[in-house]
């Protein structure tokens, strides 16, 4: 018989987690006004909020912690670092940044500015806030596929490069600030961008002489599915994979918190000195002197670590595993699940799953609210609320996609875990009729409204 996969780890430290009643859960959401992020932690019993910053660093990374160097400038834990992001990315100049909204926001400081356009693939909701508040404007080229939940091709986060044309063709150069390609795609449901697709934007981004970044939260999880999933790569390691992406870019934001396991930490990475040079102005301003900007020692020693470990095959294919596993149980349920499986999450179709709440109700956090009451685990709503509303108009943003994510953290959680959140979901899916009402809200902050929106039961 063929020995199964087991995770490239064992477990050396454990901590708790936490029950409760249906009781309690149904006042502690009343008292959240309905905002999951508004609950406390030990509230939560499986807590699937993000994968940002809840992963488990290893016995490597917290000893690495021990030798952090924490000189103001020329710390030797940067240049652990320097020379990690140099070998894995290819980038010859980075700048630290305390996390990957950071990054953006000392990038978009030298490159974007008012009534500038940034096309890119569904940018995530900070690389969107970022560039709105600066009066430009995130143009979504994302494949059409992305929206069909049940397409099973494997590169449904790519970028439409036909639409991306359009738009670098019908606008003059200097009103485009750069490309964003962001891998995963994360708003499109972890979605794999593809080695051809980076290539064709590279071509694009020459064509029209535009910079190209890539948003690379999760750009080790993005290596995995090239490997696994576009002919010719197969035989190829993570790293080499790794590389080949970054060379078709001019540089990269990074939120370590993802695929680097660290809980805390940021970068960017340059292929262009100017550009570097113009960039650590601003990060001196926001982050820090450019050779610690907005991490400690230890924090950029730990992180160094991650980017080695978070690149290796075995771990990967664990994890990505374990997101698989977790979406089969699902579908045996017969719960619509966005397909293919994406990288660090399952995503929920709540209009599907509650087709009687209107989208003026927020399907997605409604389904979100009943998932918590149900068994504790706390999700995430990525539909209307997320979108913001539209910066002129003010209207609320319906695209009709309203999704609960399930983001799993890396290396916390067993498959006996992800079995009681298949159930908690599937006793939901169960009694979905019952649940008549969704929300509507009190209040609400002008942007990146989610993370502090109040609601009501209507
Ligand atoms: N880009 C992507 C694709 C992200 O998913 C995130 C964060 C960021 C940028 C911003 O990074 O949090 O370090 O400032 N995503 C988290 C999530 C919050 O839950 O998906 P950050």
């Amino acid at each position: 018989m063929e020995l199964p996969f087991i995770e490239p780890y064992k477990i050396k430290m454990v901590e708790p987690v936490y029950t409760s009643t249906r009781d309690q859960r149904e006042n502690w959401i009343n008292e959240s006004r309905f905002n999951l992020f508004n609950l406390k932690a030990e509230q939560v019993t499986i807590d699937l909020l993000t994968d940002s910053g809840t992963g488990a660093m290893s016995d490597r990374q917290w000893s690495a912690l021990m030798l952090g160097d924490e000189s103001y400038a020329g710390a030797s834990s940067y240049y652990n670092l320097k020379n990690a992001i140099e070998e894995i990315t290819g980038y010859k100049y980075f700048l630290p940044t305390h996390q990957g909204r950071a990054a953006e926001n000392v990038l978009f400081s030298a490159l974007v500015k008012e009534g500038d356009l940034v096309p890119g693939n569904s940018h995530f909701d900070t690389t969107k806030g970022h560039i709105e508040f600066r009066k430009a404007i995130p143009i979504d080229c994302t494949v059409d596929i992305a929206s069909d939940f049940t397409n099973q091709d494997s590169f449904k986060g790519n970028v439409d490069l036909q639409k991306l044309e359009v738009v670098l063709k019908n606008n003059p150069r200097e009103k485009i600030a750069c490309i964003i390609v962001t891998i995963t795609n994360n708003t499109s449901g972890g979605q794999p961008v593809s080695m051809a697709n980076l290539k064709g934007v590279r071509e694009l981004a020459d064509k029209y002489g535009v910079k190209f970044f890539i948003d690379a939260a999760r750009f080790a999880e993005n290596s995995w599915f090239i490997k696994i999933k576009e002919p010719g790569y197969a035989d190829k390691t993570i790293r080499e994979i790794v590389l080949e992406m970054f060379s078709y870019a001019d540089g990269m934001t990074m939120s370590s918190k993802k695929d680097a396991i660290v809980n805390m930490g940021g970068f960017i990475g340059f292929r262009d000195e100017e550009l570097f040079r113009r960039a650590s102005a601003f990060n001196i301003i926001y982050e820090g002197f450019i050779t610690y900007g907005g991490m400690s020692g230890r924090d950029m020693n730990a992180l160094a670590r991650g980017l080695y470990e978070g690149t290796d095959f075995e771990y990967l294919s664990s994890r990505i595993g374990q997101i698989d596993y977790l979406g089969s149980k699902m579908k045996d349920f017969g719960i619509p699940v966005l397909q293919p499986f994406g990288g660090h999450a399952i995503f929920i179709d709540a209009r599907q799953f509650l087709p009687q709440i209107p989208e003026q109700e927020f399907p997605a956090q409604t389904l979100a609210v009943e998932i918590f009451i149900e068994a504790g685990v706390r999700s995430a709503e990525i539909g209307a609320l997320m979108a913001d509303r539209d910066p002129v108009t003010r209207e609320n943003r319906f695209s009709g996609k309203e999704l609960v994510r399930l983001a799993v953290p890396r290396r916390v959680y067993t498959d006996n875990h992800m079995d009681y959140v298949a159930v908690a979901v599937k006793n939901v899916f169960d009694r979905k009729e019952e649940i008549k009402k969704g929300l509507k809200i009190v209040r609400e902050a002008p942007i990146l409204r989610h993370f502090t929106i109040e609601m009501e039961r209507p």
